[in-house]
């Protein structure tokens, strides 16, 4: 088609398109071309503008390798993750779910792990926490049997995988449910983070003003035949960016209840000083079973990651 101005741009894009063979393909590519085209149109978008929108997705790709991935962070950092899991979940957005990211950290392998016993496998920074957690059907029965995947940062806030210092596997678990459908571990409370910023990511959040930190999470991940495998994060309740995850993360089904105690006799009697208990709910849906790949394969060399943290400020 010869274009003669710019209304026929997007009826010669849209007319190519439909020559496809797979309906799925022609229903996703013809919205995006339409709204990507309203999007230049409603923005006025000028040339250098779209040279800088080229330039930062070929950075996210740039930076992106086996060990971190741009372009999910900035996915993330605008919504589209936890839209997508929400509209693909709790059946099919009608209802509250306790899906959630994976994350770019879980690690196949896991070691299985009794339940009630420990997943701290070195020394770590962490006040202790007893956690137990049930896994429910839409119906509220137990779901027994069912292979329950932990694992979290240790109280410094960071992943094991991101630290040689800490044992392979630490703060990581594979628990089996027991008859009604409960999994328990103790471990140490894990801490807030912050995402990387030293690319496309981080020039979003400072042109907002915005703080690059995800509250404190446990991470799960529940897979059993039969249900949709269901990746979940539990918040604490007590930290201060829950209404600011970078990431957009919270739920408020996932606002875990974190409860500290100070003068009662701990569940283990090493435990000196204050310790945390944890308990939570997760409704798995039907569906396929199915494992992730993996988003990562091992732990880094060298020295932990030297974390960059952003403040939340008012820019306007
Ligand atoms: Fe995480």
């Amino acid at each position: 088609m010869i274009i003669k101005n710019q209304d026929d741009v997007t009826a010669a894009v849209l007319s190519e398109i439909e020559r496809a063979s797979d309906a799925r393909f022609r229903e996703i590519v013809s919205s995006a071309v339409k709204h990507l085209h309203a999007f230049v149109r409603e923005t006025r978008l000028t040339e250098a503008e779209f040279q800088k929108a080229c330039a930062t997705i070929a950075t996210l790709g740039q930076l992106s390798n086996e060990s971190h991935n741009e372009v999910v962070l900035i996915a993330g950092s605008l919504g589209v993750s936890s839209l997508v899991c929400l509209l693909n979940n709790g059946d099919k957005g009608k209802r509250e779910t306790t899906a959630n990211l994976l994350g770019p950290f879980w690690r196949a392998g896991s070691p299985r792990t009794a339940n009630g016993a420990s997943i701290v496998r070195s020394p770590t920074e962490g006040d202790p926490i007893f956690a137990t957690a049930w896994i429910k059907d839409r119906d509220g029965y137990p779901v027994a049997g069912a292979e329950v995947d932990v694992w979290h940062t240790s109280g410094e806030g960071i992943y094991e995988n991101q630290d040689p210092s800490q044992a392979d596997m630490n703060l990581r678990g594979k628990f089996t449910t027991d008859g009604e459908g409960r999994i328990s571990f103790r471990s140490v409370k894990p801490a807030g983070y912050p995402i990387p910023v030293n690319g496309p990511v981080g020039e979003l959040l400072r042109a907002q003003g915005r703080h690059n930190m995800r509250p404190a999470h446990i991470h799960f991940l529940i897979y059993k035949p039969g249900f949709k495998t269901q990746y979940s994060q539990v918040y604490s309740n007590d930290d201060p960016n829950l209404e600011t995850d970078v990431q957009f993360g919270v739920t408020r089904a996932l606002i875990g209840k974190y409860v500290r105690h100070e003068n009662e006799v701990p569940p283990a009697p090493d435990v000196k000083g204050p310790w945390y208990s944890l308990e939570h709910h997760f409704v798995i849906e039907p569906g396929e079973a199915k494992l992730p790949r993996p988003p990562i394969t091992g732990k880094a060399s060298g020295e932990p990651p030297l974390s960059v943290v952003l403040e939340r400020v008012d820019l306007r």
